[in-house]
C-alpha cells in the first residue's frame, strides 16, 4: 500500500475523532454534512413536504438524504459533477452548476414551475492559495445567486455555504437587497476551525434585472 502523506494522515485521524463523522457512520447517514443542513433547518424551518428544491453541490449526498426524508410532495433537483447517493425521488444532473448545459437541464426540469428553495453546499477544489480559493468560493456563491434569479419564486429562500474572507461582506450586502431577511449561521456540525459559514436568505424580493420571481425565465447565457 502506498505511504500516506502527513496531511492525509492528519485528515484521517481527525475524521476518526470527529463527533459528527462518528454520528453519521453510526446513524447510517451518507456524510457529516447531513447534520449541518438538519441544524440549519431546525433553526430557520426552510423545509416542508411540498417544497420545490434545487440543491447545488450535492455529492456525496448527505444533504440529499435529509432532503428526501422531508420532501414527500415537492421535488428535488440535485447537481454535482460527482456521484450522489440518493433515492428515487431526486432528479440528478451530473455536471457543474453555472455551465450552459447544466442550466439548460435545470430549466427543463423546473419547466413552468418555480423553486421554493435554492441550496448550495458547493465548495471549490482547494489550491492552498487562500486568495485563489476565496475567489473561487465567491464565484460559486455568484452561481447560486444567479440560480435564484433564474428560477426562485417570489418569497423563496436560499441557504448557502460561504467562506469568511475577501468579498463575502459585499456579497451578503447584495443579498440583503434581494431577500427580506438574511442571517449567518455556523452549525455545530461545522468544524470550528473551518472558515465556512452558512448564509440563510429568506423572502426573495426581486432580481437585479427586474425579474420579480413571478415567472421562471430561461437561464442567462453568458
Ligand atoms: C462539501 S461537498 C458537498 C457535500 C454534500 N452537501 C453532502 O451533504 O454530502 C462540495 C461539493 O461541491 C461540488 N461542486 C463544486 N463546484 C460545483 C459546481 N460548480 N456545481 C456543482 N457542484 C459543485 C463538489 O463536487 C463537491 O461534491
Amino acid at each position: 500500500m502506498p505511504k500516506r502523506s502527513k496531511s492525509s494522515e492528519r485528515w484521517l485521524q481527525r475524521q476518526r475523532k470527529d463527533y459528527f463523522v462518528r454520528k453519521a457512520q453510526d446513524g447510517g447517514q451518507v456524510s457529516r454534512a447531513h447534520y449541518k443542513l438538519a441544524q440549519i433547518d431546525e433553526r430557520f424551518h426552510i423545509l416542508s413536504a411540498r417544497k420545490r428544491v434545487l440543491e447545488l453541490g450535492a455529492a456525496p449526498g448527505g444533504w440529499t438524504q435529509y432532503l428526501e426524508s422531508k420532501l414527500t410532495r415537492g421535488f428535488l433537483i440535485a447537481v454535482d459533477p460527482l456521484p450522489i447517493t440518493r433515492g428515487s425521488r431526486c432528479r440528478v444532473i451530473e455536471g457543474y452548476a453555472g455551465e450552459d448545459e447544466v442550466n439548460a437541464q435545470i430549466h427543463e426540469l423546473v419547466a413552468d414551475q418555480q423553486l421554493d428553495l435554492v441550496l448550495s453546499d458547493m465548495a471549490p477544489n482547494i489550491s492552498g492559495v487562500r486568495a485563489v480559493d476565496q475567489a473561487r468560493a465567491m464565484d460559486l456563491a455568484d452561481i447560486a445567486l444567479q440560480a435564484c434569479e433564474d428560477w426562485l419564486g417570489k418569497g423563496g429562500d436560499l441557504a448557502i455555504k460561504a467562506f469568511q474572507g475577501e468579498g463575502l461582506d459585499n456579497w451578503v450586502a447584495e443579498l440583503r437587497k434581494r431577500f427580506e431577511r438574511v442571517n449567518m449561521m455556523k452549525p455545530k456540525a461545522s468544524r470550528p476551525e473551518s472558515r465556512e459559514v452558512f448564509v440563510v436568505a429568506r423572502g426573495f424580493i426581486t432580481a437585479a434585472d427586474g425579474n420579480n420571481g413571478d415567472q421562471a425565465k430561461p437561464p442567462s447565457a453568458e
